[in-house]
């Protein structure tokens, strides 16, 4: 569907002259014809504001975008809903099996413009794994999702594998507000991406780009074995089979298999009955209903000891593998906590063996970041790929 409206837009056998052959008569158009399945997919009330954004932003982002990277655009992923199967492009195909491990797993993580310039979250991101322990050589295995033009050619410059994902209609380079239509919109594409990874068979770690990754968790063994799916905590409860945890979506570590596949499918679905909730409340809920116990996903929790955030840090730097900038509001706080917290790590590992050992400090964050920083109407300049809680 997405490869309709997009090909609608850009004949696809004019690659390289599209901008002279982007006629406005079609784009305006071209909401009639594909108008009727984008409602059914997002049923939303907004449709007028989605497909006016399509056009004034959309469409030149969509030749801009053209312009830079025109065969990844003309190869996107899609999930047709009509014919209820996943067409997978080669491109996304060559990233994965370039960047997986021996046993088919690929950390993954999605970028925007916001996050993507110089010593912005993505930088410190990738910084987190060059100071981390054993965590250097997991960049390997790292894929990044961008989800605008600039956010993939950034990618481009300075890491080996990049996907561009793109959904028509939608410029995920402008600030996103959280909770704001196009908010729920990136978030529910993520659902639907992370399914299409899993039926092409591969397992996966999703993890924001504002969550630090000082230690291997797999070298760690910090993972549960036999586990489907695998969720962090903004609030961990100490049983990590007890589903009344308060997950975040922002990191995720699932096995592809029957079990899997059909989850995402069912809770990717599951937005339609909950309309203007976003994945991780839509999880909250049907977490309890009897139609998710059937399907008999093994899900754990994991520790905050070891998978932790601003909202409840994991105290013990001797333990710690990730933390997450959660629980923070506001870019320019959220730069500031995790600089902190990178320089907290820092020390940490400069001291030697015995002193890390005993080491009783914990974080120096949050600081600038906390929930009594929360303003529920945003400055247009803090709301950047906000995500809070
Ligand atoms: C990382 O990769 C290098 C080169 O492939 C290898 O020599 C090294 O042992 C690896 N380190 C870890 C911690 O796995
Ligand atoms: C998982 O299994 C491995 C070996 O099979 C073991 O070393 C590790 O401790 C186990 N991890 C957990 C969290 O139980
Ligand atoms: C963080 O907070 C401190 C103290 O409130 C303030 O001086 C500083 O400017 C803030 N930093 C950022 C990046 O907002």
């Amino acid at each position: 569907m997405y490869k309709k409206i997009l090909s609608t837009v850009i004949p696809p056998s004019s690659t390289a002259a599209s901008t002279e052959t982007l006629p406005m008569k079609t784009t305006t158009d071209s909401p009639s014809p594909s108008g009727g399945s984008y409602t059914d997919m997002f049923r939303r009330r907004n449709l007028t504001i989605t497909l006016l954004v399509g056009v004034v932003i959309g469409l030149p982002c969509l030749i801009y975008f053209n312009d830079m990277i025109p065969s990844q655009l003309l190869s996107l992923s899609f999930y047709d809903s009509s014919s209820n199967s996943i067409k997978v492009d080669a491109r996304l195909k060559e990233v994965l099996e370039k960047a997986a491990m021996k046993d088919k797993t690929v950390i993954l993580t999605t970028l925007n413009e916001a996050w993507a310039t110089p010593n912005s979250v993505f930088d410190l991101f990738l910084e987190s794994f060059r100071i981390g322990e054993r965590t250097q050589n997991l960049t390997s295995n790292l894929v990044i999702i961008a989800l605008d033009g600039k956010a993939y050619k950034r990618c481009m410059e300075i890491h080996p594998h990049c996907y561009a994902l793109t959904t028509s209609g939608i410029d995920f380079s402008e600030e996103a507000y959280f909770m704001s239509a196009d908010y729920l919109v990136m978030m529910w594409r993520r659902i639907d991406f992370l399914r299409t990874v899993l039926e092409m068979g591969y397992n996966f770690v999703f993890t924001d780009a504002d969550i630090m990754w000082f230690r291997n968790p797999f070298d760690f063994n910090r993972f549960y074995n036999g586990s489907d799916f695998q969720i962090a905590c903004d609030w961990y409860n100490g049983n990590s089979r007890d589903v009344n945890n308060s997950p975040n979506g922002g990191f995720t570590y699932v096995r592809s298999n029957e079990r899997t596949k059909k989850f995402y499918k069912y809770w990717y679905e599951a937005r339609q009955s909950h309309p203007g909730k976003h994945d991780q409340d839509v999880l909250n809920i049907i977490k309890h209903k009897r139609s998710f116990r059937n399907i008999g996903l093994k899900i754990r929790f994991l520790n905050t000891a070891y998978f932790g955030g601003l909202c409840e840090p994991s105290r013990n730097l001797n333990e710690v593998c990730t933390m997450h900038a959660n629980c923070c509001f506001g870019l320019d706080n959220k730069l500031n906590d995790l600089n902190v917290m990178l320089n907290d790590w820092r020390r940490f590992m400069a001291l030697p063996e015995d002193s890390k050992k005993s080491w009783k400090k914990s974080w120096n964050v949050p600081q600038n970041c906390s929930l009594g920083n929360f303003h529920p109407h945003p400055s247009k300049k803090d709301a950047k790929q906000e995500k809070i809680v």
